[in-house]
């Protein structure tokens, strides 16, 4: 029996509701949809668990990012007795489901921000931050919206401006009110009385400004972009718009919310911050979040040097006793196909599945779904409608399933699906990969069963190993991997049996990789 809790030997699958499984030909996923596509996820590919992206009603002005009720499910996704059977399905087969948690802000149609604006002395002004114009009538202060523009958005009725850190629909709630943060934790004590297994939680490091609402500094020289172009946004140096110190009292409460639970619940921030002391600050002393997401992969270059820099350098910053997160991509990244290139895709998948630590799979990427264009004129995504190019719509095109109409993913009798499908869906779908030996999705579930059955994969320590240009390789307990990040044979001075390989082939070799091959050997 395993002695480490349940979330540090699980691989987590990300569901994009919208984008999984639609089930009344309206074009957009729902919940029962995940539901009938359980046993693709417990069986053919066998990960741990499932997280899925916010389903509570909304207006959408991004996507579900901008809750309306926290404790709802939108009409849209389907009925709170549809989430109750999803996560009764999840449990029956062994699985446990983490939701989204969005603590930063609410949509502006929440009830408690229609109250907030609706005069200066409404009790539940102080829930929201609202400031008075500067004497010329411009905004408080100098911050910017994650989305570009200024993150404040005047309102005629009270005169006052209030602050919204993404969209305008998305208000930032007032966490220094006591009062928000324990409607807040009841509203997620909803979900846990519930039986959910754990919460993602969005912008986790946003959530506590800067109590005076201090001016943010410019970059001094070149602003460290992001994958995504920001605009505006990169450039200020963001100190008094998110990451206050204040931030680890709140995560301190909610971790001994949920560990008022049992079993245990989970945690994972999504935490964006390119210092890698400030990013481990939020494990705290343990008592914090269990896991900051680490996206450190995702802006690294993709060569051998560039990932195990940082995958060295994230086993250094974590504390004693803390755990590893990876993660590939995500709704708000484009696809890794299009990133990495195909011919890499092998690669990428044993790297996330044989690190040290808690992988997250973006949907599709086990198929390797490209990056699908959609000109900005036809852009649904708030942030690709604001700055064009930083669109997010690309990678949240409708998981491919099979050739027939939609790719199995709306019924046939849809008109359209809400994003087009990515373009070669026809051939790169579930039900023709599964036929194919060599296909990704054949290697994914190769390296996933073999991690299942792996005391070392789960749990053994990091170590890399001496290797050739071109090529990460580490030990994992009695097990080495060795990646080819390049187009080319790389002779290796490892010896041992070959327990896998990316090429399904008997030809594998400890002491030699092939153009872009990975391998895992005993020893
Ligand atoms: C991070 C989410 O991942 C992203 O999709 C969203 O737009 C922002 N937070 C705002 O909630």
């Amino acid at each position: 029996m395993s002695t480490h809790p349940w979330w540090q030997t699980t691989v987590i699958y990300q569901i994009y509701p919208r984008s999984f499984q639609d089930t009344t030909g309206n074009g957009v996923g729902d919940l029962p949809g995940i539901t009938s596509r359980l046993d693709y996820l417990a069986d053919t590919l066998g990960v741990g668990a499932i997280w899925i992206s916010p389903f509570y009603k909304s207006p959408m002005a991004d996507f579900g990012y901008d809750v309306a009720d926290y404790t709802s499910v939108d009409p849209l996704f389907g009925t709170m007795n549809d989430f109750d059977e999803l996560l009764d399905e999840v449990h029956a087969r062994g699985m446990k489901l983490i939701i989204d948690w969005v603590p930063n802000h609410s949509s502006d149609e929440h009830p408690w921000f229609l109250e907030s604006r609706s005069s200066r002395d409404n009790p539940k002004r102080d829930w929201y931050t609202w400031r008075d114009p500067k004497p010329d009538g411009s905004p408080p202060n100098n911050w910017v919206s994650a989305f570009t523009g200024p993150a404040w958005n005047f309102d005629e009725t009270t005169g006052q401006y209030y602050l919204c850190t993404f969209t305008t629909k998305q208000a930032d709630l007032n966490w220094r009110n006591p009062e928000v943060q324990e409607a807040m934790l009841a509203d997620l004590a909803f979900w846990l009385d519930r039986g959910v297994d754990g919460i993602r939680v969005d912008v986790a490091h946003f959530v506590m400004k800067d109590p005076e609402l201090r001016d943010n500094p410019l970059v001094e020289g070149e602003p460290v972009l992001n994958t995504k172009d920001h605009g505006e946004y990169d450039l200020y140096q963001h100190l008094h718009d998110k990451g206050h110190p204040h931030n680890h009292g709140l995560y301190r409460d909610v971790r001994a919310l949920l560990d008022s639970y049992q079993p245990e619940r989970f945690s994972v921030g999504e935490i964006y911050i390119a210092d890698w002391n400030e990013w481990a600050s939020y494990y705290g002393d343990l008592d914090e979040l269990h896991l900051p997401f680490n996206f450190s992969l995702l802006w690294a270059p993709w060569t051998a040097q560039g990932i195990s820099e940082e995958v060295n350098t994230a086993e250094a910053a974590i504390p004693p006793g803390g755990w590893p997160s990876y993660v590939l991509g995500n709704h708000d990244n484009n696809r890794i196909a299009t990133r990495f290139g195909e011919e890499q895709m092998p690669i990428a998948a044993m790297l996330l599945l044989t690190l040290r630590g808690v992988p997250t799979l973006y949907y599709g990427d086990e198929l390797g779904i490209p990056e699908r264009f959609i000109p900005p004129e036809q852009q649904l995504d708030p942030h690709g409608r604001l700055l064009p190019g930083a669109g997010r719509d690309g990678c949240r095109t409708p998981m491919q399933w099979d050739s027939s109409a939609h790719a199995g993913f709306s019924p046939d009798t849809a008109e359209t699906t809400w994003l087009p499908l990515a373009d070669d869906w026809a051939e790169r779908n579930v039900a023709q990969h599964l036929d194919d030996p060599h296909s990704l999705l054949n290697l994914y579930r190769r390296l996933l069963a073999y991690r299942r059955s792996s005391a070392d994969l789960q749990t053994a320590d990091y170590e890399q190993l001496a290797a050739p240009d071109g090529c990460f390789a580490y030990r994992r307990g009695k097990l080495i991997v060795a990646l080819n990040f390049t187009d080319e044979v790389i002779e290796l001075p490892f010896t041992g049996e070959v327990e896998l390989s990316t090429y399904p082939d008997a030809e594998a070799h400890a002491g030699r990789l092939r153009a872009h091959e990975g391998i895992i050997v005993a020893g």
